[in-house]
């Protein structure tokens, strides 16, 4: 698919929670072509600093007017300056890229979204269409989950998603105490609940997709994982986004996938977990819980 480079102006800046901003932008060339899933390499501004593009999702996408929504949450020096923009100001994009989320044809199947932290902002734009159109997904959850209460969206705006949300806090500041994979697993476990998703969608840390891809491989289930990984070029050329595949190369040598290029999608089984979790080193509370 063509990818453009193009400045956008913002429309509009709204702050939602303590450190995360919604950024609605004027963006023709790349709001048509754009996919759920995919992302955008954005500059905040011309010059070094930040001297790297940032990659973000496509939180919402309307192609009709020319627009896309960014969500982000302030980690550190280029998403804080991206911060203090406001309507009118330019930013070089380029996109979309990637390759995205697929809806399953069957719009009666079941199908779960689960959500760490910032990991809603992919989400946004897929639960929209799974939910809208004469075939609408049936039967569909989120499951939102992070470390307090105060890095969650506020709750009216989650609820225009227009599904049911289960919340979770590690803090227990907010809904579920605990980790909003365990909340997952316990709910579709319920036998009060008949919900058994045949396909789940997910974005979020690494150590919180593992626990997803594990359920996923254990109980037969499709899936499609958003994963994160730092990114040089978002555009397959300097390899610094590489994670391991499950599958080997020639001579049974260990095989990379790229997250710019053969994601940021991927199935639980085409990724080798246990050598990024060995890598990464998560908190072990989190991977062992
Ligand atoms: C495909 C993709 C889509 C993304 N979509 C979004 C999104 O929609 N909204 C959003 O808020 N964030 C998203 N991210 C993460 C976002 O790109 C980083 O938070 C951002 O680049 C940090 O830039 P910074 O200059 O503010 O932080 P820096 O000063 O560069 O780093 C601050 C901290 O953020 C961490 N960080 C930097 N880059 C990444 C990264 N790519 N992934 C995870 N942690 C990172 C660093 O390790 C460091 O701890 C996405 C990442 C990828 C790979
Ligand atoms: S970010 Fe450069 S190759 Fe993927």
């Amino acid at each position: 698919m063509e990818k453009v480079l193009e400045t956008a102006r913002i429309i509009c800046r709204e702050s939602l929670a303590p450190l995360i901003v919604r950024l609605r932008l004027h963006s023709p060339g790349i709001s048509a072509a754009a996919r759920a899933g995919q992302f955008v390499m954005l500059k905040v501004r011309e010059g070094i600093d930040p001297l790297l593009r940032r990659p973000f999702s496509f939180h919402r996408i309307h192609p009709d007017k020319g627009e896309i929504e960014v969500l982000f949450r302030i980690a550190g020096r280029g998403t804080l300056a991206l911060s203090k923009l406001g309507p009118g100001d330019p930013v070089s994009l380029i996109g979309p890229l990637g390759n995205g989320f697929e809806l399953p044809l069957d719009r009666t199947t079941q199908i779960a979204f689960i959500a760490g932290g910032i990991g809603i902002a992919p989400l946004g734009e897929l639960i929209a269409q799974a939910l809208s159109g004469p075939g609408q997904t049936q039967k569909a959850h989120l499951f939102y989950g992070a470390r307090s209460a105060s890095e969650l969206l506020p709750e009216d705006i989650v609820s225009q998603f227009g599904l049911r949300v289960h919340f979770a806090t590690d803090d227990g500041s907010f809904g579920y105490k605990g980790r909003v994979t365990k909340l997952f697993e316990e709910f579709t476990a319920r036998a009060d609940e008949d919900f058994r998703p045949a396909e789940v969608y997910s974005c979020g840390p690494l150590a919180m997709q593992y626990h997803v891809a594990k359920w996923a491989l254990e109980n037969d289930a499709l899936s499609q994982l958003s994963l994160e990984s730092l990114m040089g070029c978002g555009i397959g050329a300097c390899l610094g986004c590489a994670l391991p595949a499950a599958d080997c190369g020639p001579g049974d040598d260990q095989r990379f996938v790229h997250v710019c290029e053969d994601g940021p999608i991927f199935s639980a089984g085409s990724i080798k977990w246990n050598q990024i979790l060995i890598q990464q080193s998560p908190p072990p509370t989190y991977l062992f819980s």
